[in-house]
């Protein structure tokens, strides 16, 4: 019977030369048998935090206490063991495997820690049961709908009886009808002996939750001015899909926007020059980029905030470049 205690958690991402910390001295406690949701818009680190809870992530700095377990400290086997022990994750994805059934699915974890198959077989039926798919059993993800499939997913988190339990969006995949069993089945599981912690859009959870922990979008960095960055020939400054808050303005040299297609292949979009700016889009909608920009010679780039950026280039020029961008899409970074 233990409550969560996360303590002043920082956590920094290098995100192409310069540094994201959606987590910042963040503290907060979580009681024995609440079910917390964390409440906040894309961006602000609810993810960052659940996988730092679900031990995937090593904060940079700060601590998660579970009773004696500190979580941010944990490594080698002592961190295996409570990934696989103390912590079920739900994911918005879901993530069962394809080719496994129901119970296929529920009993991996199980088997993965070394139980018997009949007795594996036994316990995830009886988890299955409690999800309301005794009648799934045997079938496949592909032949459930969004609902059953997220049901799975909480039974197959639920294996080991892990005292934590953190999920994020997962209801974020599932259509109307079909959230409310996921939602009150969390809520079921916020039982003494048990913290839930629930990351979600879903106005829906709100009633049901014992504390919201409203969390606030962050962009704070090592340095808040201007920031020039060398890039060798052929460096990446960023990738396509990632995240970043800087807009690049060329000082010399050259940059290559590149998208990477499902094809495989990368198409060349565009090669840019000194005075030309690009990566707009991405800070200023919270967007991933939408495609590669890597160096073509020796290259200078300043990246700025969108701010800074307003401030350097004019605030109507960035009218005109948005205006500009959304009338040919295919460039938008
Ligand atoms: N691997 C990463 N590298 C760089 N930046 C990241 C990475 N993961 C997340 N971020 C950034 O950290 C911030 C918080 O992201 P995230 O925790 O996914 O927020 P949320 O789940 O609330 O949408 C965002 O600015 C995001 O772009
Ligand atoms: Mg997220």
């Amino acid at each position: 019977m233990s409550d969560l205690i996360i303590d002043d958690l920082t956590v920094e991402y290098d995100a192409g030369g310069y540094t994201v910390r959606p987590l910042d001295g963040f503290s907060t406690t979580v009681q024995d048998g609440s079910l917390a949701v964390l409440l906040g818009p894309s961006g602000c680190g609810k993810t960052t935090l659940l996988s730092c809870l679900g031990g995937i992530l090593t904060p940079t700095s700060g601590s998660i206490r579970y009773g004696h377990i500190e979580v941010a400290g944990l490594q080698g086997a002592a961190l295996t063991a409570y990934r696989q022990r103390d912590v079920g994750i739900v994911f918005q994805s879901f993530n069962l495997v394809p080719s496994l059934t129901a119970v296929g699915n529920v009993m991996a974890p199980l088997r993965a820690a070394g139980m018997s198959s009949t007795a594996a077989r036994t316990r995830a039926v009886e988890l299955l049961e409690h999800v309301g798919l005794g009648e799934r059993l045997g079938h496949r993800p592909s032949e459930m709908s969004g609902g059953q499939q997220q049901r799975v997913s909480l039974a197959r988190a639920l294996a080991h009886d892990p005292p934590i339990i953190i999920a994020d969006e997962p209801t974020a995949s599932l259509d109307y009808v079909q959230v409310e069993g996921v939602l009150r089945l969390l809520r079921d599981l916020a039982a003494p002996g048990r913290v839930v912690v629930v990351a979600t859009h879903d106005d829906r959870l709100l009633p049901l939750a014992d504390q919201i922990i409203e969390m606030v979008p962050r962009f704070h960095e090592e340095s808040s001015a201007p920031i020039s960055s060398e890039l060798a020939p052929g460096e990446v400054l960023f990738t396509q899909g990632s995240r970043g808050n800087r807009i690049f303005v060329i000082e010399s040299g050259s940059i290559d926007i590149v998208r990477e297609g499902a094809d495989g292949w990368a198409h060349p979009l565009a090669t840019l020059g000194p005075n030309e700016y690009f990566g707009e889009m991405g800070p200023l909608f919270g967007l991933p980029r939408s495609a590669t920009a890597r160096a073509g010679s020796e290259t200078v780039v300043v990246g700025y905030t969108p701010e800074q950026f307003r401030q350097h280039m004019g605030a109507e020029r960035l009218t005109d470049l948005i205006r500009h961008e959304e009338r040919n899409d295919e460039n938008t970074l």
